[in-house]
């Protein structure tokens, strides 16, 4: 199927973000995982993917390690410049896009159409069960200039390391991926021209 073409499929799909509730996700487990060193030999890239679901619990604990809440001040379990907190976490999963709402522990849903094959440019993103897309939102970074950019990109670059790690400790597989197309994946997330697509990750158990 041309890739256009599928795009827009998408745009076109009838039923509503409002059709679909929130997920409240089960407290993420924060005492577990294997030792630091460990999860460290083994952080690699992986590209293919069982269609094996990521359960509630594992969802959320895999959200937490990424750009969860470690502190009552509401900060982060990655760093963010000058405390912006500018990216949002978005999930592309079979249901549909959600935003992560790291406060209320919650998958907000944003539309409920699978788009998870325009999350990027290699076939497994249409199967692998769960899409991170890492988007910055530029209204919430300061008066930086052209800093912004290359800050918002260690941001989501910080986050993307911590995903590698989870998965690492979980035994999951997943990759960071820069190869998106950005405008035609804002156009079907229904993004605001100031938010940027930074980087997607995909993220399942690895075939056997
Ligand atoms: C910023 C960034 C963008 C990347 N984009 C892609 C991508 O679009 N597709 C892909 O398959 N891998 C992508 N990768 C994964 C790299 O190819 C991978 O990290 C590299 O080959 C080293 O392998 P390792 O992660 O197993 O050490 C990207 C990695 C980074 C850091």
């Amino acid at each position: 199927m041309r890739k256009s073409f599928l795009i827009a499929l998408i745009s076109v799909g009838t039923m509503l973000a409002q059709d679909l509730k929130p997920i409240v996700l089960p407290p993420p487990q924060t005492d577990g995982g294997r030792p630091l060193m460990q999860v460290l030999k083994e952080r690699k890239t992986s590209r293919e993917f069982s269609g094996e679901k990521l359960s509630p619990q594992v969802l959320s604990n895999l959200l937490w390690a990424a750009f969860g809440i470690n502190r009552p001040e509401g900060k982060r379990t990655a760093p963010s410049a000058m405390n912006w907190q500018e990216i949002d976490v978005y999930a592309a999963t079979a249901d549909g896009l959600f935003i992560y709402d790291a406060k209320a522990n919650r998958l907000e849903p944003v539309l409920a159409q699978d788009v998870r094959a325009a999350t990027g440019t290699q076939p497994f993103v249409a199967s692998a069960p769960v899409n991170l897309v890492y988007v910055a939102d530029i209204a919430k970074t300061g008066s930086v200039g052209s800093d912004a950019e290359l800050y918002t990109s260690a941001d989501a670059g910080f986050i993307a390391q911590n995903v590698y790690l989870f998965c690492a400790s979980e035994g999951l597989a997943t990759v960071v991926r820069g190869s998106v197309d950005r405008a035609a994946l804002a156009k079907v997330m229904k993004l605001r021209p100031e938010q940027k697509i930074v980087l997607a990750q995909t993220v399942g158990y690895p075939k056997k």
